[in-house]
């Protein structure tokens, strides 16, 4: 028993210096912090082609009264003049200048 008891007083210490350094080493971490948040996306465009011209349509898909029926990257002409004619003036507003 007089032999045993420095070896276990030295494996003690040793358990005691492990945990104490893990313990410190925690306390010392910075927090964790969220990732670092990348710059908002530019807004998005849904371009259409009617007769040569450019329409950015992105606004127009959640409320246009014929539904979301755009392709953007497409040219849409003929489905534009199927449903409403000749008349150019009603989209002039999404003309891409
Ligand atoms: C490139 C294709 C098209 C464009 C740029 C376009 C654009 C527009 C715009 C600016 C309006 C007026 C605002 C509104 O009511 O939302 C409108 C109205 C409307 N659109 Fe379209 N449209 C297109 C194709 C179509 C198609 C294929 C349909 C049918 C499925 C349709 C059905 C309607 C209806 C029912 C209205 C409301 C009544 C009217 O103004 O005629 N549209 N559209």
């Amino acid at each position: 028993m007089n032999k045993l008891l420095p070896k276990i007083i030295f494996y003690a210490l040793i358990v005691g210096v492990a945990i104490a350094g893990t313990l410190l080493y925690i306390k010392t971490q910075p927090p964790p912090t969220a990732p670092n948040m990348s710059p908002s996306p530019a807004a998005s465009t849904c371009i259409i082609t009617i007769d040569g011209q450019k329409y950015d349509v992105e606004s127009l898909r959640n409320t246009h009264t014929g539904g979301d029926i755009f392709q953007c990257g497409t040219d849409m002409s003929a489905t534009f003049h199927g449903q409403h004619g000749d008349n150019l003036q009603m989209i002039q507003r999404y003309l891409v200048k």
